[in-house]
């Protein structure tokens, strides 16, 4: 379940799940310096949460343990929840769309930069929330083309479902028959830098995915197939950032059956049989290394 959240106070409140690589090969890099991946791709039953209420004025409020990270940008008017109100409203108003002014609230849970997609989520959100508090319904393409300008991850983030992202991330794939899974996500709360993950990678061009989006396959089988792809951005990362090595042996020894980074990382990610053993899981791991963030959650199962 996510957080606590007091919905009441808002005319409309929308989840921003956190995003999680399953599994992530760099297939080849275009022209523009960009990296092709295959992504397989989930969603945790935990993340951020936007409140949005009609307001005389446009206005931004943060709140929650990762909040203080983003006051700097916030108050600068870049962070990307603001890109997105911006983008959508423009774009609306060349459709001829009427938007009133808007208080945002975000609720902000995810620790910042970790390769949980937090930012993307928290953008996603905020497109999705504002088109049904201003009652307009843009051409799916203009939508897709506004989330892909605020970054390569908000696409798949509008979908908040299982799937597969090809590209750079906008080439999406929904993975209908995927199952849910017991979680531990952990971060050491050092940051990454991703481009510099991207630059050290041994080699951009590794085999890209070769299973089916609708292949049918229980819980074992989906955790059998993931044992055999990779993050192909884990190594470099590890190379930058010791303190990943250390989360994965932690949570190893807690009896995960696969531990792996997402995204550019530093979040890895351990699966657990059932909720209750990722729940244990998080408590003996929070309470070795109190300075680190272990969450608990159950990631989303895919759907018609
Ligand atoms: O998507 P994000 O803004 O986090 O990307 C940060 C940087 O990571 C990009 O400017 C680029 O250097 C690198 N990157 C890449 N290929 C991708 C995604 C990111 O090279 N598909």
């Amino acid at each position: 379940m996510l957080p606590n959240f007091d919905a009441g106070a808002f005319d409309l409140a929308e989840d921003a799940p956190a995003k999680i690589n399953l599994a992530l090969h760099v297939t080849g890099q275009r022209a523009d310096g960009y990296h092709l991946l295959d992504m397989l791709v989930t969603f945790a039953g935990h993340g951020d949460r936007l409140g949005f209420r009609k307001a005389d004025g446009d206005s931004f409020s943060l709140s929650g343990p990762f909040a203080p990270g983003l006051a700097a940008e916030a108050s600068g008017g870049s962070n990307l929840v603001l890109k997105a109100r911006d983008l959508l409203r423009d774009a609306a108003s060349v459709q001829g769309f009427e938007t009133f002014p808007i208080h945002i609230h975000l609720e902000k849970n995810l620790p910042i930069a970790s390769g949980i997609g937090g930012g993307s989520a928290d953008a996603a959100a905020t497109l999705r929330g504002l088109q049904r508090i201003w009652g307009i319904a843009l051409p799916l393409e203009t939508i897709a083309a506004i989330a892909l300008r605020i970054g390569a991850d908000v696409p798949m983030c509008l979908a908040s479902r299982p799937l597969i992202a090809r590209g750079i991330g906008e080439d999406i794939e929904p993975l209908p028959r995927f199952p849910s899974f017991a979680m531990v996500l952990g971060n050491p709360l050092v940051g990454v830098s991703t481009p510099d993950v991207f630059r050290h990678l041994p080699s951009r061009d590794n085999p890209p995915f070769a299973f089916a989006a609708q292949e049918r396959r229980d819980h074992a089988g989906w955790i059998s197939l993931i044992e055999g792809l990779r993050n192909d951005l884990e190594p470099p990362a590890r190379g930058l950032c010791g303190e990943i090595g250390e989360l994965s042996r932690l949570m190893k020894a807690q009896g995960a059956l696969l531990v792996r980074m997402s995204g550019s990382g530093a979040t890895c990610f351990g699966l657990f049989n059932t909720l209750g053993q990722a729940e244990a899981a998080a408590a003996s791991l929070h309470s070795a290394t109190p300075g680190w963030y272990f969450q608990a959650t159950e990631t989303i199962a895919g759907g018609e």
